[in-house]
């Protein structure tokens, strides 16, 4: 397997799945500046269904840098490989096949017509996914490329437990950790609802509820000065908002998911078919998530008693359509909550949140 990256100003990577090719050049995996790379600055990492997002730099200054999670493949030929080559293409090629992953699998599949394939799945590495591991090792040393210095921290998101998938979620976790070490990070996991706390509530001493909605899950955590109390996730995000709208519409995902990200809102049913089925969709993930944060909060053993109500924070792209933020606070108020809410907000930039939080908890 063989990737050729192009767009990198650094070039201190080995392979790590399987040797080059003979006419390949050399690796160049990151785009760090010097200055990062002497100060050896902890790095945060969100691992996500659909893009992988790296943190770099202080409070103030953070900085991202996100893929695609995603790949196409395309029949391998000597002038396609050196085409890609050319246009600064990130491509692999893996038998007959040539791999275009990270951003430029989206673009790609627009010219040709085909659906992006994922790594991951529902939060975690997709166990139809043959080419999963490689590519998102390759799209993770991308981003981060390999530590300047041995030991260098890392914090990077994992899903919290979800009623009956522990094992994909541990393999997953063990896996992903496996690639860091790898690469020269000193890496620790940390639980996705847990970083947006971090990343988020800083003003309220990192007490309160952190809530990521993402495409393969829905990632929850209560926390107490930093500390996680009660933490889970739902298998029920924008991936299946996508999949359920087509299915009832007869469109592809695809265009779903297009339609819900430009300029879709949460405002009740129209005559539009296709915004009513993401409308319904939408409604029962929200109610989903605002069931179970009750029912876990309800049953943990041990809630502390606060002595202030708690601030509530949703980030995660499946959030950020208006209409989400009232809709989730209206299926909130349907019950008695167990705990007494001060606000509840979006994250001012809620595609980076997991990402921003990893990074503080890297930091601290
Ligand atoms: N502007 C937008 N409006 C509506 N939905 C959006 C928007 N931007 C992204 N999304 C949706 O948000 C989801 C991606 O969000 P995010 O990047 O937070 O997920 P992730 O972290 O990759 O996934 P997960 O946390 O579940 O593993 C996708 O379903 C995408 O279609
Ligand atoms: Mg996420």
């Amino acid at each position: 397997m063989r990737f050729t990256p192009l767009n990198n100003d650094e070039n201190n990577d080995q392979p790590l799945a399987g040797p080059p090719g003979p006419e390949s050049e050399p690796m160049k995996e990151n785009s760090l500046t010097t200055e990062e790379k002497d100060a050896n600055l902890p790095i945060g990492l969100d691992v996500g269904t659909s893009r992988i997002v790296a943190a770099r730099g202080g409070d103030k200054s953070c900085r991202y840098e996100a893929q695609l999670n995603a790949f196409i493949t395309l029949p391998y030929s000597k002038l396609t490989e050196n085409l890609l080559t050319r246009e600064d293409v990130f491509h692999e090629v893996f038998d007959n096949e040539i791999v275009v992953a990270g951003n430029d699998a989206q673009k790609f599949a627009e010219v040709f017509h085909v659906e992006t394939r994922r790594p991951m799945l529902q939060g975690v590495l997709n166990p139809q996914e043959p080419h999963g591991i490689h590519v998102i090792r390759r799209i993770i040393t991308r981003l981060i490329g390999k530590s300047s210095a041995e030991g260098r921290r890392l914090f990077y998101s994992v899903p919290a437990a979800s009623d009956g998938g522990e094992q994909g979620i541990a393999y997953h976790n063990a896996t992903i950790k496996q690639i860091l070490i790898e690469l020269g990070y000193e890496a620790h996991p940390i639980e996705e609802g847990l970083a947006v706390v971090f990343g988020e509530m800083c003003s309220s001493n990192y007490t309160g509820i952190g809530i990521s909605c993402g495409s393969g899950m829905c990632n929850a955590c209560l926390a107490v000065l930093s500390v996680p109390v009660v933490s889970f996730s739902v298998a029920k995000a924008g991936d299946y908002i996508d999949s359920h709208a087509a299915a009832v519409t007869g469109e592809v995902a695809n265009r779903l998911r297009t339609e819900k990200e430009h300029g879709f809102r949460l405002n009740g049913l129209s005559t539009d078919r296709v915004k009513n089925a993401l409308t319904i969709y939408y409604q029962e993930v929200i109610e989903t998530l605002a069931y179970t944060l009750r029912a876990k909060l309800s049953s943990a053993a041990k809630l502390p008693k606060f002595d202030r109500p708690v601030p509530v924070v949703l980030s995660g792209g499946t959030a950020m359509p208006k209409g989400f933020l009232d809709q989730f606070i209206a299926a909130l108020r349907t019950q008695d909550f167990p705990v007494k809410i001060l606000e509840v907000r979006m994250s001012d930039d809620p595609l980076n949140s997991t990402a921003r939080g990893a990074l503080m908890a890297a930091t601290c």
